[in-house]
């Protein structure tokens, strides 16, 4: 999909669709006013008997206009103007960006008020359309024979001349930031007989070679070698092999700190041993969206050439039960040489990200931000779609929090007593794989807290934000890709 900016005039712009927008309850923004008026008046009038509100992401479809040179119209509610921020913003323009994908059409022109709109300048705004075009025409209807979206050709921001320089930025930024969020789904959104640690470490090497970036890959020898004995005691059920995946950005140059990005990557949980019920089974393909979002996130920043360094590993295995799975009662080795006794075989993201966490201590990093899809109990704490936030470190951790509100993304702080970490021990072994049922999300990070090394790390549970069994109007269900943004964000202000 190619996106420009353009500083053409509304009523001239040639494209299958025009986007313009109204606030409820205010005048009509500059360029919808230029609209109305070759329209012959026909939004005002739809204003007037009630049929265009300018509630929030309401799209009202004029599929037959005459006076402008584009073919139709769609006029999309911003909601009032004063409660206007960049994540409804981004809500609106995904929902129109969803309605109009379900046919095929070659162009899109968006025109929006003049900046500041939702108080962001030109670029931000610009960043935030061609996110929302790029992401909302993509859906999880990778297997379907009729295609049930369809990505525009090419979209058109248009804005007035002294905007042009900003706003292509914008559109840059948006656009990777967009491409990267749709890897993340459609990795996430890939079946597991297809997407498994071989197959995802294959993919995330030629994403890699694309970009001209070192990617390493850690087969069942190596992990082995490397004392991942508690990732590998996760693997050691399947017939599938399992990787971790290694790769490189040094944009800051050396000498520069690095940032570490882990990601859980079970590709199917089926729970082990401990084996889940079909309900709870059945879009455990999801439990590799941390490592997906690792991806998303390093090949993003790669492409916006961000002055930072990254090391992102995703340690891939699938957690299945079979004569040669780990056991209730086993004692695994960690990296570290901490000995864990299993309590549970569904308690597996831990036991990879020990490891992984371990090996990218010792590689160096400075800071680290793991992702997974960890507990079921986080999804009870704060609902599906806000991201449990768990630091060791308040400062670092606040950075995230931040980060993830100028993103516009839901994350919340969890607490992380020590009285939870009181939970996870054990008679025979340093610590067991699970608490008790309270407090379930705080234990596992506790549990993870152990193999960081006491370097500033942050703890993401996206159970809830990762995978929406159903469709909304403003996403579509299925992978989301939820955090790439953030995570982007977070690098900027580290570079
Ligand atoms: N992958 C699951 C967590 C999960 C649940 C992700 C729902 C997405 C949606 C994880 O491996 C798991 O099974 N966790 C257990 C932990 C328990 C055994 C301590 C859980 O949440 O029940
Ligand atoms: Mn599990
Ligand atoms: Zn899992």
């Amino acid at each position: 999909m190619k996106i420009r900016v353009l500083d053409a005039s509304p009523v001239q712009v040639v494209a299958d669709w025009l986007v313009v927008t109204v606030f409820e309850k205010a005048p009509l923004p500059a360029p919808t006013q230029l609209v109305d008026a070759s329209l012959g008046g026909t939004i005002a009038a739809l204003i007037a008997r009630g049929d265009i509100t300018g509630k929030l992401a309401e799209s009202i479809e004029l599929l037959q206009v005459t006076g402008i040179a584009a073919t139709r119209v769609c006029v999309v509610g911003l909601g009032e103007a004063a409660t206007l921020t960049k994540s409804r913003l981004d809500r609106a323009l995904m929902t129109v960006a969803r309605k109009l994908s379900t046919r095929a059409v070659a162009s899109v022109a968006v025109a929006l008020p003049a900046a500041p709109l939702a108080g962001l300048d030109e670029e931000s705004v610009a960043s935030v359309v061609a996110n929302a075009m790029t992401v909302g025409c993509v859906g999880q209807g990778l297997y379907k024979a009729e295609p049930d979206r369809f990505r525009f050709d090419e979209v058109s921001l248009l804005v007035s001349p002294a905007a042009v320089a900003d706003a292509e930025r914008g559109v840059q930024t948006g656009l990777i930031v967009g491409e990267s969020t749709n890897l993340t789904r459609e990795l996430v959104n890939r079946h597991p007989g297809e997407l498994y640690p071989e197959t995802f470490a294959q993919r995330a090497v030629a994403e890699a070679q694309r970009l001209g970036l070192a990617c390493e890959v850690l087969d069942e020898d190596r992990i082995l070698a490397e004392k991942m004995g508690s990732l590998h005691g996760v693997a050691r059920g399947s017939v599938r092999p399992p990787r971790v995946v290694l790769l490189r950005y040094e944009g800051a140059g050396a000498g520069q700190p690095w940032l570490g990005l882990v990601g859980k990557g079970v590709t199917f949980d089926s729970g082990g041993l401990s084996l889940k019920p079909s309900d709870s089974m059945k879009t455990m393909k999801c439990d590799m969206a941390g490592a997906a979002t690792a991806l998303g996130a390093v090949l993003a920043i790669a492409r916006l050439k961000l002055k930072v360094n990254v090391l992102m590993a995703a340690g891939l295995v699938e957690n299945m039960p079979s004569g040669s799975a780990f056991m209730l009662g086993e004692i695994l080795t960690a990296r570290n040489g901490m000995t864990i006794e299993i309590m549970n075989t569904d308690a597996e993201g831990r036991l990879v990200l020990a490891d992984v966490l371990s090996y990218v201590v010792d590689q160096g990093v400075d800071k680290l931000i793991d992702l997974a899809t960890l507990t079921g109990a986080c999804v009870v704490a704060l609902g599906e779609e806000v991201t449990g936030v768990f630091p060791n470190h308040s400062e670092w951790g606040d950075q995230l929090l931040a980060a993830a509100r100028e993103a516009g993304e839901d994350a919340w702080p969890m607490p992380m007593f020590d009285s939870f970490s009181e939970q996870l021990k054990c008679d025979t072994a340093d610590m067991k794989n699970i608490g008790t049922r309270w407090g379930g999300a705080i234990t596992a990070a506790k549990f993870l807290e152990k193999f960081v090394g006491g370097k500033p790390w942050v703890h993401l549970d996206i159970a809830g934000p990762a995978f929406m069994e159903s469709s909304k109007a403003h996403r579509d269900g299925g992978a989301t890709g939820a955090m790439v943004r953030t995570l982007v964000e977070v690098a900027k202000r580290f570079a």
